[in-house]
């Protein structure tokens, strides 16, 4: 394993006590804009921002003379026990940020006993994960202009037995990253200043680049003319693949093709909601794509009480964006959500570490999450409830 325990300049993952430690021993560990394109988001980068102060702004109101002893955060998720309300985020690339990094993150996933959802764009196959890192698996969806490619990645899903297909919906229109943009040249190609910046973390350059040749978009290369299938400025060459078509009508078209659970991510408005609902989805997600995509978006967290208010009985309710802390995630379940995906986090603990980075930055979250019951004088996630945040309605 590359990166070892001990991440870059002796700084120990042992150490870090919360997931900004783990971020800041991943921006040593590679180039910058490796670390740009997971750490930014789309345009003036205020939903980026905002995800954060909107979970910030929410204040806890705890029970407190409550005996907790011997509580958990167990939950069950599509008829399945998970001992955590956690699942590990797509994220599309991850070859760039550590070798063979979705294996790295799926097995880190394993080892908690939680879901990891494989992106489309990932750059290890589905297959190979699901041989090499099995577990709860659930596989993300991108619907680009070939449809024949979702065709394809949902046969092979389901004979590889993922349990679950999550349909991202907000990506329809590419958002515009503009450092991605700016840190190319053109598709695939750093700009001087970055290809300086590689040659700075020659572990990095080896490891990433050289040993085995730079990450692919393994799942559908075969589909990408000759030379476009490097993940390297896959951000830059995904957008040209995408068309702003998909519709609710192709709920059906999934339907009949996927067995298994169904969800929609990308839903933020109680329309949506119910409309997913109404196509026989099993679940959505509130997201705004950890503000990559559309700038001046309202936060997942904002919407979340009005949407599981008119859904919360009839489908699984996840949530992300902005996640860092246990209290974070305290917060979206007190408020009806069921369980939150986790992107940046775990990237942050993938980068410092590999797996485990990834497992020491969903310890963390675990820790964080029971301290935190145990301060609101909660025994279970089942105790949470809205009255526990400051200024809620009753
Ligand atoms: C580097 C990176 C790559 C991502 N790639 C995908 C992807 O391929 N498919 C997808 O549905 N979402 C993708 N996302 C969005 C995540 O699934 C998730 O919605 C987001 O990261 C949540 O916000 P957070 O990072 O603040 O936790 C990506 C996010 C990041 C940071």
């Amino acid at each position: 394993m590359p990166w070892k325990r001990r991440g870059f300049r002796g700084l120990d993952i042992r150490h870090a006590k919360n997931i900004g430690d783990l971020r800041e021993i991943a921006r040593r560990n590679v180039p910058n804009f490796i670390f740009e394109y997971v750490e930014g988001g789309a345009e003036d980068e205020a939903t980026l921002r905002h995800n954060r102060a909107a979970l910030e702004a929410l204040r806890f109101v705890p029970t407190t003379l409550v005996d907790t002893r011997g509580r958990h955060q167990r939950i069950e998720l599509f008829g399945r026990e998970s001992p955590s309300p956690l699942i590990v985020a797509p994220t599309g690339g991850n070859g760039l940020s550590y070798p063979l990094g979705d294996l790295a993150l799926a097995r880190a996933a394993a080892a908690f006993g939680i879901p990891f959802c494989l992106s489309t764009v990932s750059t290890v196959r589905l297959e190979r994960v699901a041989e090499e890192a099995p577990g709860r698996l659930w596989m993300q969806l991108y619907v680009m202009k070939d449809r024949t490619i979702a065709e394809r990645i949902i046969e092979r899903a389901a004979a590889a037995n993922y349990e679950a297909l999550v349909l991202t919906t907000d990506a329809n229109t590419f958002g515009a990253r503009e450092w991605d943009q700016r840190n190319y040249r053109s598709p695939g190609r750093p700009t001087l200043r970055n290809r300086l910046s590689a040659l700075r973390h020659p572990r990095w350059l080896y490891e990433i680049l050289i040993r085995r040749g730079a990450p692919r978009f393994e799942n559908f290369a075969e589909y990408l003319p000759p030379g476009q299938a490097s993940a390297l400025g896959g951000s830059t060459i995904i957008p040209k693949l995408f068309e702003p078509c998909l519709c609710w009508d192709d709920i059906a078209w999934l339907r009949r093709l996927w067995p298994g659970k169904l969800i929609v991510k990308g839903v933020l408005s109680v329309k949506d909601a119910e409309r997913a609902a109404d196509c026989g989805c099993d679940g959505i997600v509130l997201t705004n794509h950890g503000g990559r995509q559309l700038d001046y978006c309202v936060a997942p967290i904002e919407v979340l009480p009005a949407i599981a208010a008119a859904v919360g009985e009839r489908m699984t309710i996840i949530v992300d964006s902005g996640f860092r802390r246990g209290t974070d995630v305290i917060k979206a379940l007190a408020l009806g959500a069921h369980a939150v995906m986790i992107g940046r986090a775990t990237l942050y603990g993938l980068i410092a570490a590999g797996q485990r980075g990834a497992e020491r930055a969903l310890e963390l979250l675990r820790d964080e999450i029971d301290r935190t019951l145990g301060h609101l004088g909660c025994r279970s996630i089942g105790d949470l409830e809205p009255q526990l945040l400051f200024g809620e309605a009753k």
